[in-house]
């Protein structure tokens, strides 16, 4: 296991570069698989995720090739042959988000098999919502033993009208992969609105399917039998953003974020502004001055626009050392308080109850040995609390991190952090 040594006190200092968002190029990369042309995808991150994306992609005949052109990062993809409608069980183990293969396999073969993508540390999380959706378009879903099946009668799936019980964005970014495939109109209500689902509908859109409405309650696509190839480019990722600027807010730094859409941080910029930062807003540019002590103040996570949970345990990271007691509702995933254990071997002061964190803040953390558990945000969010902790904090299994988060030793070192990293 990778480990992180991260030696605190360092106001954080200086500019950094926001990369492409894991969240957004995932579903693109999965959306190649709809056309035999050729597709680009430009400022990909170097991150695990997208590792396996690649290897998952390459397993199915997808040719991949990965330039570097002016120093930023293009992945051609070409899905010209596909050897088979499953997907490579040992890879779905690695990453549960290659779900989103199953739509775009369903529009191009009219068959898609794949393992039941199981639960991980944050929760559950089912795709009844994604199977439902593609049953409404015509296609038969069989689960069996731990496999899924689904297959298109009459070889194609149709459009319908499919209804949302939650703002799910996989199952919304699955649904419209498939519908971009389908004969007909698909209109998809109560669908999430993430900056994310756009950036794919835009991808969508480059290949030739005809969408409209994201960011609204309906998103409507109209299928085509001819999608071409694409050239797009993926958002910012506003959860990095969000990670360094609370890096910068928990040791009273002060830090340019560049290469950052803000109109996509509006509710977490909010509650940095309730808890004393101060915050610049500029097109692509933000600046964040953390105060000496962060005022406590409690947030609930929401579907987009609301406070994302991916942003969630970094929050409770910098709630820990706030003046007063925050109150954190996690209302999107049944168990991600998990790094509380972890935090209060920091000295924190943590109450969790089901989806409830009461956190009184304390003057000072301690450096310790923790672990970073199946939840990147949680293993980011215990680096955010070493960056605060008096002497040396130990964080192991980085590689649970580097799942979303490229080079965050070399990006916090060029902020003035003391982070250095042990791969024994
Ligand atoms: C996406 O996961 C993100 N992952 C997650 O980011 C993010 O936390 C989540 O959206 C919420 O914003 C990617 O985009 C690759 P959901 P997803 O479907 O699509 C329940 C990170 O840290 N649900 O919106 O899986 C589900 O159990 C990751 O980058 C069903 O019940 O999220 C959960 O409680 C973590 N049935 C809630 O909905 C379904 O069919 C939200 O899930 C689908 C979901």
């Amino acid at each position: 296991m990778a480990r992180l040594i991260v030696r605190g006190g360092e106001p954080l200092r200086g500019k950094v570069r926001v990369n492409g968002a894991k969240n957004a190029v995932l579903p693109m990369m999965a959306a190649a698989v709809l056309t035999r042309s050729e597709c680009l995808i430009r400022d990909v991150p170097d991150i695990r995720d997208v590792r396996v994306m690649i290897e998952i992609l390459k397993d199915l005949g997808v040719k991949v090739r990965l330039e570097r052109i002016n120093g930023r990062r293009y992945l051609s993809l070409k899905a010209e042959h596909i050897r088979t409608d499953a997907v490579n069980a040992r890879l779905m183990k690695k990453m549960r988000s290659s779900v989103l293969l199953i739509g775009p396999l369903l529009a191009r073969l009219a068959s898609a098999r794949m393992t039941y993508p199981g639960g991980c540390a944050i929760g559950p999380r089912p795709v009844d919502m994604h199977l439902a959706g593609f049953e409404a378009m015509g296609a038969t879903v069989v689960e069996k033993g731990g496999q899924v099946t689904a297959y298109a009668g009459r070889g194609a799936l149709s459009g319908a009208e499919i209804h949302l019980e939650y703002p799910s964005v996989g199952a919304t970014e699955n649904l419209m992969m498939a519908a971009a495939g389908a004969r007909g109109v698909t209109r998809i209500w109560n669908p999430a609105r993430e900056p994310e689902v756009d950036n794919l509908a835009a991808f969508l859109q480059a290949m030739g399917a005809n969408i409209t409405g994201t960011g609204s309650d309906v998103i409507s696509v109209e299928g085509s039998d001819v999608l071409g190839g694409a050239d797009c480019g993926v958002i910012p990722d506003r959860i990095e953003a969000g990670t360094y600027a609370i890096a910068a807010v928990i040791t009273g730094g002060e830090i340019t974020l560049e290469n950052v859409r803000t109109e996509h941080l509006r509710a977490f910029l909010a509650k940095m502004n309730e808890v004393g930062t101060e915050v610049q807003a500029g097109r692509d540019q933000l600046w964040i001055k953390g105060p000496e002590r962060p005022r406590a103040a409690d947030i609930r996570t929401l579907p987009y626009p609301g406070y994302p949970t991916d942003l969630q345990n970094q929050y409770l990271a910098l709630s820990c050392i706030a003046g007063g007691t925050s109150v954190i509702t996690e209302s999107i995933f049944e168990n991600r308080f998990k790094v509380a254990e972890e935090l209060a071997r920091m000295g924190a002061s943590i109450h969790t109850e089901g989806r409830l964190a009461v956190v009184k803040g304390v003057e000072q953390l301690s450096g310790a040995c923790v672990e970073a558990d199946d939840d990147l945000r949680g293993g980011a969010s215990l680096v955010l609390a070493g960056l605060r902790a008096d002497g040396a904090t130990v964080v192991r299994g980085a590689e649970y991190i580097d799942r979303g988060y490229m080079n965050l030793v070399g990006r916090l070192r060029g902020l003035g952090a003391d982070v250095t990293r042990n791969d024994d």
